[in-house]
């Protein structure tokens, strides 16, 4: 049935995109080699650098997040080098897929569902490698699949001990949570426009470190429209090596605008804020995260369904009583738990009401169920 409802997205990407973004995006598109686009790309850059606490030149890709974890390895890892990949959910094993792609010879950490990476495996792990053959190594900062928040400062930090690139996934916490990128060492990061940063799909980011930069000058891999040196030196010539995408980079402005207004701090006190709601609600009706306390993602909550009803049936309800959809599992989890983000332009008043519907919802699980089944 048609809805005239207003929609929302409580999926870990897209998010919301506010008003101000879209008015930004509905612009006539204007030249990319235009005097006037150089400066709009140039206060992207800007605007993300100071997002990330970073020297580090941001390159910005007209792709997805995972566009971003592709350059990261075709630029660094040649093919046999040993990258130590952390994996505690579905995007830090796409991590080391990629770098199995590219021939990497890939060993993995993992952790059980729900649990973040040990940083004293990773120290005990490095630690064998004497020869310093580990060449990089993979992390998921914000695991989406499960809504764990790794350590990634004190792994980073074993990481630059050992003198291995780390190439972490930002793709769900940048700009929900701090990413300060030269405090913590991080030699490259990767994001994406339709989490955190309020913009739907169609830009990542790479930041791209000193010492990164030198494995990629090095690197032999072959490689052209992720060549991270051809942009590199074309944003050093205030434009970019293709045809960007000029609408995306035209609202990225307004969104960094945006967050400026609210200030950095702000944002990320609003996300810790979000989160403890929403986990004091949903355990207030009766049902449990799959994540405690201390690894809980800013970003995104994992929750198991009551015993009286199940995923299809909570996302179904939702979706139609309420127009707001939350995600099911992925891959295994797939049925067993739902998840609901809560990044980018997201405010207490949403999550209120999304525990309203949540109440409600599971408040009538048998019906929910029938209709589930009947569909
Ligand atoms: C942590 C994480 N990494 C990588 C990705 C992949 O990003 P994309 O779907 O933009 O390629 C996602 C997408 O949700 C993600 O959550």
């Amino acid at each position: 049935m048609p809805s005239i409802q207003r929609e929302f997205l409580m999926i870990p990407g897209p998010t919301p995109v506010p008003d101000r973004v879209l008015a930004a995006l509905a612009k006539h598109p204007i030249g990319h080699r235009s005097p006037d686009f150089s400066d709009i790309l140039m206060e992207s850059i800007a605007g993300l650098k100071w997002l990330g606490d970073t020297e580090n030149e941001p390159l910005i890709l007209a792709s997805s997040g995972t566009g971003g974890m592709d350059g990261a390895i075709a630029n660094t890892v040649n093919r046999g080098d040993k990258v130590l990949s952390l994996v505690c959910g579905v995007f830090g094993e796409r991590f080391a897929k990629i770098a199995e792609a590219y021939g990497a010879d890939v060993t993995r950490i993992t952790a059980e569902f729900g649990k973040p990476i040990d940083p004293q495996a990773v120290r005990d792990a490095l630690a064998k490698d004497t020869k310093k053959e580990i060449k990089a190594v993979t992390i998921t900062h914000n695991e989406t699949s499960t809504g764990v928040i790794n350590d990634l400062e004190t792994i980073a930090g074993i990481i630059k001990e050992h003198g291995a690139l780390s190439l972490v996934d930002a793709v769900t916490s940048f700009g929900a949570t701090p990413v300060p990128i030269d405090a913590w060492g991080l030699d490259i990061v990767v994001t994406g426009s339709q989490k955190a940063l309020m913009l739907p799909p169609g830009l990542g980011f790479a930041f791209v470190s000193e010492k990164a930069w030198k494995a990629v000058e090095s690197c032999s891999n072959p490689r052209f429209y992720l060549d991270f040196r051809k942009y590199l030196k074309s944003q050093r010539e205030r434009t970019t090596p293709f045809t960007p995408n000029v609408s995306f980079v035209v609202a990225l402005v307004e969104s960094i605008k945006m967050m400026k207004e609210e200030g950095k701090d702000e944002i990320f006190k609003r996300h810790v804020g979000l989160r403890e709601t929403l986990r004091k609600g949903v355990r207030e009706l009766g049902l449990k995260p799959c994540v405690d306390d201390a690894h809980a993602s800013p970003s995104i909550t994992s929750i198991y369904p009551p015993d009286s009803t199940d995923v299809p049936a909570i996302r179904k309800a939702l979706k139609e009583r309420f127009r707001i959809t939350v995600a099911d599992g992925q891959e295994e989890l797939k049925g067993k738990i739902f998840r609901m983000g809560h990044m980018g332009y997201v405010f207490e008043r949403d999550i209120g009401m999304a525990l309203y519907a949540l109440k409600e919802v599971i408040g009538q699980p048998a019906k929910a169920k029938t209709e589930a089944v009947a569909k």
